[in-house]
């Protein structure tokens, strides 16, 4: 995701602006750009790509005198990959610069009323109403000072913020804020380095100031005041980082397969942020705007994708089936793009794709593509191959995955499949209570998920307890069965142990003759439609001696009579449990893993984009 860095102090600031580029570079970007202030005003300068691209672009700017300046490596949200787009964003006079990590959601509105009032917009980003506001406070008098003119300009914006801003009319200062997207500063000998991410600042100091949410500071070299944006001075602990550079990107997590699990509520707030509407009973989908006609006439959907994506597409099977009565079929993309599918006319492809660059869900884009079907995408990467070809499309928002298993992303795609579900069942059948229900049952999964997430102890010692056997099975039914799958695919890429993932309700066709006292299953069973199908399962495993660890909803207590172990999620909607369920499977074959001494972030074999075929 984006990275902020800003120094202020005695330094030459291009360089040290640049290091703390690079530091952040394993967050992923597709951008960069610096401005500083040189003389009497503020220098700025972007390239697209890498941050060498952005040094060589800075040449001789490198040996100036800027002693304050701000930097970003940006990963596009709103707007495409351009130098344009790329931040530090400043206002009409060029003298008030913003770097910004985070999605001003109201930006269209505010854009239109700054333009309205004669404000000339040079990019197409949500950042670039910041410094428009700022400056137009300053303009009317509203403010006397920058400090004032940004406090003034958050009470405006709605949305999530990491920001620093640089002005050239005060440019021995630096104004940085948070809210929802984080931000430390880094406190030296007579400097200040503010940054999105401990890595950028480790170089120069271990002494760090975290901002919380709705907390602004104002810095120079040698001081800083941390305020509420009603003025109000707030008194903030410096923690000393015993952090090594590789620990500080991993916020401190051993992997960044943990960091990922970690971050899984917060992928779902980000792929939902903005996008619901609890008391409409719907959901808004910018990226569907255009195609709304043709999504209304939809007659079917057919999804196409691979790995976790397509596991993830299988969830959105059931949930638009059921809940907004649309054909769906999914398909493996390696699959579906041999296998000569027949288009119909009002059938609709979507692929789902976190990088949005895998070879063969870009030939499945290719293949609908030339028999004119309507084409869609859920894709994290900005600007990424499928998210140019398709005609529309949902993006995640989650920033990089660094993991080479999907998690998060898997959690993500499959809330943001709950979304169009909502989206497609409001243009059919569905009526404004279920919608309801659904959006503010989706609007809780984040803190359950952190509940979960708490207990990773309790999934830990599990692991520890399983780890020496060889064999799994992964049993679920329904909603649940694409996450039985995804289960049993984690924990062979993440640990090397042979499992399957099962419908439930296969087991006596075959596999249940494998069963034995070696042979564990993980089975799901939630308190669903499909729970006392489920209970009877394990009751069949347990005849034959495997051991079961259950899946179980918080109370269910007469789980802990059939199975050996249980875990406990909290209660949901039946079609938004597998967004629960998942959490303790992904640390139990990341817990394993670990355990086994894997390098869980690389797995062996394995890599994070697979773009050949
Ligand atoms: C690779 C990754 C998987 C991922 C799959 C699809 O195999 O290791 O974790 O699910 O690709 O990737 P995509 O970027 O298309 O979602």
């Amino acid at each position: 995701m984006c990275g902020i860095v800003g120094y202020i102090g005695k330094q030459r600031a291009v360089p040290i602006l640049l290091d703390g580029l690079k530091s952040l570079e394993y967050r992923g970007y597709d951008s960069a750009g610096l401005a500083v202030f040189e003389g009497q005003r503020v220098v700025a300068e972007k390239a697209v790509g890498k941050v060498k691209a952005l040094e060589e672009k800075v040449g001789s700017l490198g040996d100036s005198e800027a002693r304050v300046g701000i930097a970003h490596t940006r990963w596009a949200t709103h707007g495409g990959v351009t130098e344009a787009n790329a931040h530090p964003h400043s206002d009409c006079g060029s003298k008030i610069w913003v770097v910004h990590n985070g999605i001003i959601e109201n930006y269209k509105e505010l854009k239109e009323k700054l333009m309205g009032s004669g404000h000339f917009f040079k990019s197409e980003t949500d950042t670039e109403v910041i410094p428009h506001l700022i400056e137009s406070f300053l303009k009317d008098k509203s403010a006397d000072s920058l400090e004032e003119a940004v406090r003034q300009t958050l009470k405006l914006l709605k949305g999530t913020y990491g920001l620093v801003v640089l002005s050239a009319d005060e440019p021995d200062l630096l104004v940085a804020a948070r809210n929802f997207s984080p931000l430390l500063m880094g406190v030296g000998n007579d400097e200040y380095l503010i940054a999105s991410d401990a890595s950028a600042v480790l170089k120069h100091t271990k002494n760090v100031i975290y901002l919380d949410d709705g907390e602004m500071a104002v810095v120079t070299r040698n001081e800083h005041h941390i305020y509420d944006l009603n003025r109000n001075s707030i008194d903030k602990k410096t923690h000393t980082l015993d952090w090594d550079i590789e620990s500080a990107r991993k916020d401190g997590y051993p992997h960044f397969m943990l960091k990922e699990i970690m971050a899984e509520p917060e992928a779902i707030g980000n792929s939902t942020r903005g996008r619901l509407l609890p008391d409409d009973g719907n959901v808004v989908l910018g990226g569907l705007k255009d195609v709304e006609r043709i999504l209304r006439d939809a007659e079917r959907v057919i999804i196409s994708a691979c790995g976790s994506a397509y596991l993830a597409g299988r969830v959105g099977e059931y949930m638009l089936e059921e809940y907004a009565g649309i054909p769906t079929e999914v398909d493996i993309a390696s699959e579906f793009r041999y296998r000569k599918p027949v288009f119909r006319e009002n059938d609709v492809l979507l692929v789902i794709s976190q990088s949005g660059e895998t070879a063969d869900t870009l030939a499945s884009l290719r293949e609908a593509k030339e028999k004119n079907v309507p084409t869609l995408g859920i894709v994290n990467v900005v600007g990424s191959t499928i998210s140019r070809y398709t005609d529309a499309g949902v993006y995640q928002h989650i920033g990089p995955e660094i993991g080479v298993a999907a998690t998060k992303s898997f959690v993500s795609q499959a809330s943001i499949l709950a979304l169009l579900t909502v989206f497609l069942g409001r243009k059919r059948e569905m009526s404004i209570t279920m919608g309801k229900r659904i959006v503010s049952e989706l609007q809780k999964i984040p803190e359950l998920m952190k509940g979960i997430l708490q207990n990773k102890e309790v999934i830990k010692n599990l692991a520890v307890k399983y780890k020496d056997y060889e064999h799994f099975f992964y049993l679920g039914r329904k909603y649940n069965l694409p996450v039985a799958i995804e289960g049993a695919l984690k924990i062979k890429e993440i640990a090397y142990v042979h499992a399957e993932g099962y419908g439930a309700g296969e087991l006596k066709h075959g596999p249940i003759a494998l069963i034995d006292k070696n042979f564990p299953t993980f089975a799901i069973a939630p308190q669903d439609s499909v729970y006392e199908k489920m209970v009877s399962n394990i009751e069949e495993i347990k005849a034959r001696g495997g051991p079961v660890i259950a899946i179980g909803t918080e109370g269910d207590k007469s789980l802990e009579k059939v199975a050996d172990d249980v875990i406990y999620i909290p209660k949901t909607l039946e079609m938004l449990t597998p967004l629960l369920t998942v959490v303790p499977l992904h640390l139990f074959a990341y817990y394993v893993g670990v355990e086994k001494g894997y390098d869980v972030d690389r797995p062996r074999n394995l890599a994070k984009s697979v773009t050949v075929e």
